[in-house]
């Protein structure tokens, strides 16, 4: 009842912020001019928060790469399970300032593009889809690229209330820097001035060379005052924050790596076994998923190392709060909150005096790189010393 009332809450304070936003930004969209150097727009269609936000860094450097604004797509959050049992999309200034990515490249939010932007530049009519010729086999017609095919791709773009009139096939790129050329040459935006595609023109997991864009995603002040207020409430420093994914799709995922069928390049495992593929340390059971011997043991040594009053515990599914509770006959408090919105666990996992991630896991992964860029120290179930990130910076 109590999560109930608190999720309504949470969804009206967000459903009312696009307006309160709105007005903040009157001036700076007022100003809002057309780029001549054109755009990129993507649905961030591929997995939940974790994966989005991988592919959203490899996004940034693609935009910056072509030198075109990109216009930056909400989050999807899939609430199939909550109300309002469907998909939300919750722009990127909910959550993150989007001002603060303008220190790397030329930004736009989505909604803004299509609100001040399209009806005079991209209007009804010509709106041109992008997309691998490969991608557009599995359309009807074999020619139309795939854009609003299924969930989340339909409901993405009626979001935006976009639909597409043409498609426009390519073939032999990719969205690396070693094909830059090509892709400037053969779509000048003088004539194809929005890049409109059905994914993200990125990798997953995310480069190693885009890691340290993470610098850029900066808490909005909305969930920096939101997350402080729980920290304050539930617990005291030091404290300890662990993320378990150890939930039953997870344990599926996991089972690949024992039957051999995956190796040490595992979803976003590169993070902790390094990401050349010939240098890779091997990528075991405990650290895709951690047992509760593991888990106890992890959290015993740090514990003692950081000297922590409290563990925050982040979780897909079964906290164990019990369970470590005991490790330490009531001398550490032991919290978990399964909060309304993941990103309320990352922040607070985030600000952590030390975490411990898993580390085939993109949730996790958008902890470290925060923690990476602020010096705080992380580690991994069954692996405490990680191998150090040694990610170029970018600028
Ligand atoms: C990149 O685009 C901006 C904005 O359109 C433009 O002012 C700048 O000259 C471009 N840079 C290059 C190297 O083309």
């Amino acid at each position: 009842m109590a999560l109930k009332q608190g999720s309504i809450t949470t969804l009206s304070v967000l459903s009312l912020l696009p307006s309160l936003l709105f007005q903040a930004c009157l001036s700076v969209t007022e100003g809002l001019h057309w780029d001549e150097n054109g755009y990129v727009l993507y649905c961030p269609c591929m997995g939940r928060f974790g994966n989005q936000a991988d592919h959203f860094l490899g996004s940034l450097a693609f935009a910056k790469m072509l030198n075109r604004t990109l216009a930056v797509p909400p989050w999807i959050v899939y609430r199939h399970h909550i109300p309002p049992y469907t998909n939300v999309h919750v722009p990127y200034s909910e959550f993150f300032q989007l001002d603060a990515l303008s220190a790397y490249h030329r930004v736009v939010s989505l909604e803004d593009f299509m609100e001040k932007l399209a009806p005079t530049h991209w209007p009804p009519g010509q709106r041109r889809a992008y997309c691998f010729e490969t991608a557009a086999q599995r359309s009807a017609d074999k020619k139309s690229c795939p854009m609003k095919d299924g969930n989340p791709f339909g409901p993405f773009w009626d979001y935006v209330g976009v639909n597409f009139d043409k498609s426009v096939l390519f073939g032999g790129l990719s969205f690396s820097s070693y094909h830059q050329l090509q892709w400037m040459k053969k779509f000048p935006p003088s004539e194809h001035p929005v890049l409109a595609l059905p994914g993200a023109p990125a990798q997953f997991p995310v480069m190693e060379e885009h890691v340290g864009l993470q610098r850029l995603v900066v808490w909005s002040d909305r969930m920096v005052t939101e997350g402080e207020e729980h920290i304050a409430a539930m617990l005291t420093r030091p404290y300890l924050g662990i993320h378990l994914r150890i939930g039953s799709d997870w344990q599926n995922a996991c089972r690949l790596l024992e039957s051999g069928d995956a190796g040490p390049h595992f979803m976003a495992s590169p993070q902790c076994v390094g990401y050349s593929r010939q240098t890779a340390l091997p990528l075991t059971m405990t650290m895709c998923l951690p047992d509760l011997a593991e888990i106890r043991r992890a959290v015993k040594l740090w514990v003692k190392k950081i000297s922590a009053r409290s563990v925050y515990i982040a979780t897909d599914s079964v906290a164990h709060r019990e369970d470590i509770e005991k490790l330490f006959e009531g001398k550490v408090k032991v919290v978990s909150l399964h909060p309304d919105w993941a990103q309320t666990d990352l922040y607070i996992l985030g600000q952590a005096d030390h975490f411990i991630g898993n580390c085939v896991s993109s949730f996790s992964a958008f902890v470290k790189r925060e923690r990476d860029v602020h010096g705080r120290s992380s580690s991994f179930f069954g692996m405490d010393r990680p191998r150090k990130a040694n990610a170029k910076e970018e600028l």
